[in-house]
């Protein structure tokens, strides 16, 4: 990582003593409809970080965005309440009681040894854009800012961004230093051939990391809608199966950037199809180039299942973003597990990222088989694109002024 002035380093020199320390964590994590937690990998990531500040004797705000709520209206799906109560859980004694603070811009009561959890973030006005009013306001709550927030480093928002320019210290938190530091390194001089999987309903969210691996990986595996907007510029049909035609030049070109470099995007030979988009609607498996008009691939097949399970078998480094199927329904999981145990017993160091992949390890329980984790969704797949997050930006250029 460039250089930046890193949180554990402030902890040891004694700089966090009777502080006031403000965590920009992303505790943005899947619910169900009752609001249940579903998935805690964020929040139990974000601990390190609160706990280094609380030992070295800080008061610690702690904040994150949850969702994308409007800003100004205050909805109760929309609180970080289930997240305080869950990290209230995680952090051991003494430490364990974290109250939620709604409206905290404009002051907040905390003493040193304290954790206090700030209302989502981008409840408040002016967050998405990174109003500097805000951005100051929110500075001014802390004598260090702390950025942990690794999924939202790709974003430039008031507290994320506009924060780390006018607090008075600007600092990494361990979990975005770890995560930078560990893709950066697997991907600096990966073992070969190096497999990526990008899976995901649209190509248009996901066109320039298609575009950019094209030209580093050995093998770019497609999936979900993007895998039939490719099987579209394959020549296959696709039924009414969700895909983007106006794309298909789009998804020629990678595949030919490919072609030309002697790697491959292998397209399904075979597909799960069903007639509706339901739980229990009938699935069918049958070869790619069958699909009726009035059917919708919901899965890769189980000969495309083996063909890439042998693939990642033989790869020396994996990248894997998106299940393949609609892996929450079990008629169209298998696929995605097929993918998940291969990815688990290959030798290759793997890394896997994003939301729906992360719920994808834990339904098949094989966290400890994956090379790395990393908490980001967009933020990971732009570092694999080569950008500079903004987040590591302000950070470096913070440290640069000190
Ligand atoms: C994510 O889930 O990828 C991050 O929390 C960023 O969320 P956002 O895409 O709403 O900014």
């Amino acid at each position: 990582m460039t250089a930046v002035i890193r949180l554990a380093d402030l902890a040891a020199q004694g700089a966090l003593k009777g502080k006031r320390v403000f965590i920009r964590a992303d505790l943005n994590v899947p619910q169900d409809e009752q609001g249940r937690i579903t998935e805690d990998t964020r929040i139990r990531a974000s601990v390190p970080a609160i706990r280094m500040a609380l030992d070295a004797g800080a008061a610690v705000m702690v904040t994150s965005h949850l969702g994308r709520p409007t800003e100004g209206q205050w909805r109760a799906e929309d609180s970080l309440a289930p997240v305080a109560e869950r990290l209230s859980q995680l952090l051991a004694e003494p430490y364990t009681e974290v109250p939620l603070v709604r409206d905290w811009v404009d002051g907040v009561d905390v003493k040193p040894g304290q954790v206090v959890m700030l209302e989502n973030c981008r409840l408040n006005k002016g967050e998405k854009k990174n109003d500097e009013t805000l951005a100051r306001k929110m500075a001014a709550l802390c004598d260090v800012f702390v950025h942990d927030a690794f999924g939202t480093a790709h974003r430039a928002e008031a507290s994320t961004y506009g924060i780390a320019q006018f607090a008075p210290v600007a600092c990494a938190g361990p979990l975005l230093s770890a995560e930078i530091d560990a893709i950066t390194k697997a991907l600096a001089a990966p073992r070969r051939p190096l497999v990526a999987i990008v899976a995901g309903s649209k190509v248009s969210t996901k066109l320039s990391i298609l575009q950019s691996l094209a030209q580093k990986v050995d093998g770019l595996v497609v999936g979900g809608g993007i895998a039939n907007t490719f099987m579209l510029a394959a020549g296959l049909r696709i039924g009414k199966s969700l895909a983007e035609p106006d794309l298909v030049g789009e998804a020629h070109a990678v595949i030919a950037a490919m072609k030309a470099r002697g790697a491959e995007v292998p397209i399904p030979v075979d597909v799960v199809v069903a007639k509706e988009f339901k739980s229990d609607a009938a699935a069918t498996a049958k070869p790619a180039d069958e699909v009726a008009d009035d059917e919708m691939i919901l899965d890769i097949g189980p000969q495309t299942a083996a063909l890439l399970a042998r693939r990642l078998h033989d790869a020396g480094t994996i990248v894997w973003n998106g299940p393949v199927g609609v892996f929450e329904f079990d008629a169209f999981s298998h696929g995605t597990e097929a993918i998940a145990r291969a990815i688990a017993g290959s030798d290759a160091f793997s890394i896997a990222g994003g939301g729906d992949t992360l719920a994808a390890i834990a339904k098949y329980g094989i966290e400890h088989d994956i090379g790395y984790i990393t908490t980001g969704g967009g933020a990971f797949l732009e570092v694999l694109e080569g950008k500079t997050l903004p987040a590591f930006e302000i950070l470096s250029r913070r440290a640069a002024q000190n």
